[in-house]
């Protein structure tokens, strides 16, 4: 899968996309990621990616003629252009899922007041939030979504069924687990687990994710 980033914050990126899962991704070529700065698509003298809003109002917008020029650059055919605003769709477990299967995805982070409605418009075939609050830029959205999508691509984790167990993947949240020792502080580990009995495991553990999930997120169900 290859990802492109377009950003005004590239310093941001190194070290949270250079440790891990996504680094080893990375480096087993199963994903493909460059951070692009806006600002190396503006023309004039002072590099300018912003201006006023019409209208009048705070703030600045990201102008439309670097984002349409970056954007009509890096992006081919097939690529999946994403802005990132907290005026998009929710993203979700589901939503990576879908993305994991996009070959190649442009996300483009906005700052200041966000982007001129036409970069919307005419270039963005999503937008997506990353929640119900504002971050002062784009970059760590982006970052969430690329480390959310790369564990999802076949051979990212040690174990690919890690993803189809955990939280969210059968629209529940993940059950509890324990490691060893088998009992720490005077706590024991459920008997269930330490029975072999794979069937009564199973049993157990779908209904912890049930009772987890109706007493945390009843939205879910
Ligand atoms: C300060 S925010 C702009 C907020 C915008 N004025 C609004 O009210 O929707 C600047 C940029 O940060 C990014 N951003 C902030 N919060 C975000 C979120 N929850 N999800 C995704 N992107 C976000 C977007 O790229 C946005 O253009």
């Amino acid at each position: 899968m290859k990802i492109d980033v377009l950003t005004l914050f590239p310093a941001m990126f190194a070290g949270p996309l250079d440790e891990s899962i996504v680094m080893r991704a990375r480096r087993a070529g199963l994903l493909d990621l460059k951070i692009h700065n806006l600002r190396d698509y503006t023309y004039d003298r002072h590099k300018t990616v912003d201006d006023r809003p019409f209208g009048g109002g705070p703030g600045m917008l990201l102008k439309p003629e670097p984002l349409f020029a970056a954007v009509e650059k890096l992006a081919g055919k097939d690529t999946r252009v994403i802005l990132l605003s907290p005026a998009g769709r929710s993203f979700n477990q589901a939503i990576a899922r879908k993305l994991a299967r996009v070959p190649e995805v442009l996300l483009v982070s906005g700052h200041y007041e966000g982007f001129d409605e036409r970069v919307r418009e005419e270039l963005a075939h999503d937008e997506l939030s990353i929640g119900d609050y504002v971050l002062t830029n784009g970059a760590l959205p982006a970052m969430v979504i690329v480390d959310a999508v790369t564990r999802l691509l076949p051979g990212a984790l040690g174990d690919d069924e890690s993803a189809q167990e955990e939280s969210f993947s059968h629209g529940l949240l993940e059950y509890p687990q324990y490691t060893r020792p088998a009992e720490f502080r005077g706590k024991k580990v459920p008997e269930v687990l330490l029975s072999g009995n794979h069937a009564e495991i199973a049993k157990w553990r779908a209904e912890q994710a049930r009772s987890r999930t109706r007493e945390r997120r009843p939205d879910l169900m």
